[in-house]
């Protein structure tokens, strides 16, 4: 099966290549990514020679047409993708994430190739603390961010090309990832480097707001049992009952690289900052039969700062640009 997965020398893109190359030896992976900031053939490390790797823009058919063509099925991860970016300039996102989108479902169509979309649970907006209810596939669409709009107006099209071309084409919307090869700019990395390098941790506002973690290799398993087994025009919502104030999580990094769990900043929280974040993956679990391997949070974290800690040379070079431009928005709190 010849794969062609967008935005894969990124964090979830890069690891959906590798367990694709690990699980499918008969996969031909192609990758097509514009090595933005986000980018870098390091995540691919060790399996390059085993991957046709392409540099070029998901918004420029010319690149986009023969690639579509010429593979099996779409995997589409390539996205502006971090919510902080999209307030601080929009415009990239609505180019990648929506011109993107569109210019693969029209090789797609042309080419009647299988599509998956990858999404995010952030189209749905964001719940109350305390409201019992969890996103589910029927919940309606209430985008927060630039970053989260631009997603949801992605999903709409890929929507709309089901029903009005027919294109076989299928979606998931999951919850926050974790694991190796995620950009320093992301919550977790940007805490783990920040111990590594002798800084304080940082945590907007108030710090209750809560995200529903999921490993990464989770995640893109579930992309396989989707690609497999999941019905053309669904979308299947990924999580892992993974719910945690990220001012738990801050103090959990902490505790587990031996340090103590108050020892954090409280910097200028993010404008619109959602609340929290609850997906109720039943659809996948029951008509799939997708589950989780990773049993806990804990463990999958330790093993994530594991990764930071005998990787240096794949986050430092980011780390101080990326913190730099964070200080030009953010201050410490009394
Ligand atoms: P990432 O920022 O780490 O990687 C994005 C990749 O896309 C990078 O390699 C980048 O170079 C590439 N890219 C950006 N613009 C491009 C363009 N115009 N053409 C080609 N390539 C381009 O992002 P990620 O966290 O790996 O997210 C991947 C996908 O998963 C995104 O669609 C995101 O919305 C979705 N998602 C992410 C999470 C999460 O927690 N990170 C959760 C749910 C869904
Ligand atoms: O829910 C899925 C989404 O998860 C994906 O669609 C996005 O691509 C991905 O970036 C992620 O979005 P979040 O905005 O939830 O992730 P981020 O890592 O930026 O922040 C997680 C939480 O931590 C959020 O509530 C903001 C907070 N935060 C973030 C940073 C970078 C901090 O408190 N301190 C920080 O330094």
């Amino acid at each position: 099966m010849k794969v062609l997965v967008t935005g894969g020398a990124g964090f979830i893109g890069s690891n959906f290549v590798r367990r694709t190359l690990e699980t499918r030896p008969g996969a031909e992976v192609t990758v097509l990514d514009a090595m933005t900031y986000a980018g870098s053939a390091g995540s691919l490390d060790g399996v390059l020679d085993r991957v046709r790797l392409v540099e070029g823009d998901v918004a420029d058919a010319a690149v986009v047409e023969p690639l579509v063509a010429d593979a099996d099925v779409v995997v589409h991860f390539a996205a502006e993708s971090h919510n902080d970016n999209s307030l601080a300039d929009p415009s990239p996102f609505v180019r990648t994430n929506l011109v993107g989108t569109f210019t693969l479902l029209e090789a797609a169509r042309r080419h009647d190739v299988r599509y998956h979309h990858i999404s995010t649970d952030e189209v749905y907006g964001d719940l109350e603390l305390d409201d019992p209810k969890r996103f589910t596939e029927d919940t309606p669409y209430a985008p927060s961010s630039p970053y989260s709009a631009s997603k949801a107006g992605s999903d709409h099209l890929v929507r709309a090309w089901v029903r009005s071309f027919g294109l076989r084409a299928t979606l998931s919307n999951c919850s926050n990832n974790y694991g190796p090869r995620q950009h320093v700019e992301k919550f977790i990395p940007r805490q783990v480097t920040n111990v590594l390098v002798g800084e304080r941790p940082k945590l907007y506002g108030d710090g209750l707001n809560v995200r529903d973690w999921i490993h990464v290799d989770d995640h893109n398993d579930a992309v396989w049992t989707v690609l497999d087994h999941g019905r053309i025009g669904e979308t299947y919502l990924v999580g892992a009952d993974g719910e945690m104030s990220n001012r738990d999580v801050i103090a959990l990094v902490l505790e587990l690289m031996g340090e103590d769990p108050d020892a954090y900043d409280h910097v200028t929280d993010r404008a619109g900052h959602d609340r929290r974040y609850a997906i109720e993956a039943g659809k996948l679990r029951q008509e799939l039969g997708w589950c989780p391997r990773y049993e806990t949070f804990r463990e999958g974290l330790a093993a994530t700062i594991d990764w930071y800690r005998t990787h240096e040379d794949w986050w430092r070079p980011a780390k101080e640009a990326t913190e730099a431009k964070y200080a030009l928005t953010q201050q410490v709190l009394a």
